[in-house]
């Protein structure tokens, strides 16, 4: 099948998606594995995204834009190159969870739920990271960061604004 119009795939996403749409009986099965396909390329779901798989995999657009609202981690637009989860779930947020993530806001010089305006940081709150024992949790891209205070906070992101782009 042709890439996206107006939004080019590399040949090794074409083949993973290939792959992954052979992989399963039905054709719908493969719609998460390829959102998730196109959001490791492109860091988010484009429009054109939706259309394209909805027609890879003979469904209608609604069908994978229903799965996109339904699963948070699965974006509309594109966040920082170093996104910040922070839980805000129970143990979290008894523990400092919220005070953590005013201090990335602080430090980072990004609001939550938006994208810093040099597309480097993006932070949002989400819902238990499965290490409640070493609350509070935060996770940079696919790392966790536990345990986290304000100490830990402000040496974190100062090794993240070293390694800006
Ligand atoms: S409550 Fe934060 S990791 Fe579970």
């Amino acid at each position: 099948m042709r890439p996206l119009k107006d939004m080019e795939l590399s040949q090794e996403t074409i083949a993973k998606i290939d792959a992954r749409v052979e992989k399963y009986p039905t054709k719908r099965s493969a719609a998460l594995p390829l959102l998730h396909l196109v959001q490791e390329e492109k860091g988010y779901i484009p429009d054109e995204a939706i259309e394209w798989i909805a027609k890879r995999l003979e469904l209608n657009p609604i069908n994978i834009y229903e799965i996109i609202t339904f699963y948070p981690m699965l974006k509309r637009k594109p966040m920082g190159r170093k996104h910040v989860r922070v839980c805000r779930t129970l143990s979290c947020a008894l523990r400092g969870g919220y005070q953590v993530c005013k201090s990335l806001q602080e430090q980072l010089g990004c609001k939550l739920d938006e994208t810093s305006a040099n597309g480097e940081f993006s932070i949002e709150f989400v819902e238990c990271l499965a290490s409640c024992g070493t609350a509070p949790v935060i996770m940079v891209n696919e790392n966790h960061h536990e345990n986290m205070d304000e100490e830990k906070t402000i040496a974190l992101c100062r090794e993240l604004k070293k390694n800006t782009t």
